[in-house]
């Protein structure tokens, strides 16, 4: 019988080419509109947080906020966007960062976590933890324990996930 890991792996599709030449994008949108992958994806990535009284879940924008929504829910646990520079209304903390195609700059509200809430981090992949590394440097400034990070897919190639691990920060991931 196919392993879980097995199962997501084929909902997720694999589009060369894009954003850019030489890029192999790992696309979760047929994950998503599959009712069983989806559901599959959202029970293992709450799995292991289940009883620890996590406080909050924060999604990275844009395919954090589906499957972090999704976790938040089932964990009884609230949820934080950390979002794309200017489209949050009230105060932020803000930082710049690189990804595997480019820079952008993303931002929290200040008052997102209370000091010492556990915190744990959502996004769709992995890629060179540009993402992952600046949403935990803003998370610790606004004084959260984060406590894990999650991700369906890993590219282990980029590195991403031992950037995280040295910051202390636990990660987990379904795929790669
Ligand atoms: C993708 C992905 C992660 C990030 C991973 O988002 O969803 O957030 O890149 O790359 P990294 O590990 O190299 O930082 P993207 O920036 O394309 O934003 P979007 O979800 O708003 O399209
Ligand atoms: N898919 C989605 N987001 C990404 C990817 C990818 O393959 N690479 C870097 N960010």
């Amino acid at each position: 019988t196919a392993s879980t890991k097995d199962i997501l792996s084929a909902a997720i599709r694999s589009i060369p080419d894009y954003p850019k030449p030489g890029i192999i994008f790992r696309d979760i949108t047929t994950l998503l509109g599959d009712a069983q992958a989806f559901r599959l994806a959202v029970d293992e990535l709450v799995k292991p947080y289940e009883g620890l009284g996590v406080d909050k879940i924060a999604g990275m924008e844009a395919r954090g906020f589906i499957l972090g929504g999704a976790m938040a829910h089932q964990l009884s646990a609230g949820f934080v966007p950390i979002r794309k520079k200017g489209k949050l209304p009230y105060r932020t903390v803000s930082m710049a960062y690189a990804l595997e195609y480019g820079t952008d700059e993303m931002e929290i509200h200040v008052d997102a976590v209370k000091p010492g809430e556990k915190v744990i981090l959502c996004d769709d992949l992995i890629a060179t933890g540009g993402t992952a590394v600046g949403a935990v440097q803003l998370l610790r400034q606004i004084g959260a324990e984060v406590v894990s990070a999650c991700f369906v897919i890993d590219l282990p190639d980029l590195g991403g996930r031992k950037k995280l691990e040295a910051l202390g920060v636990e990660v987990r991931v379904l795929a790669e």
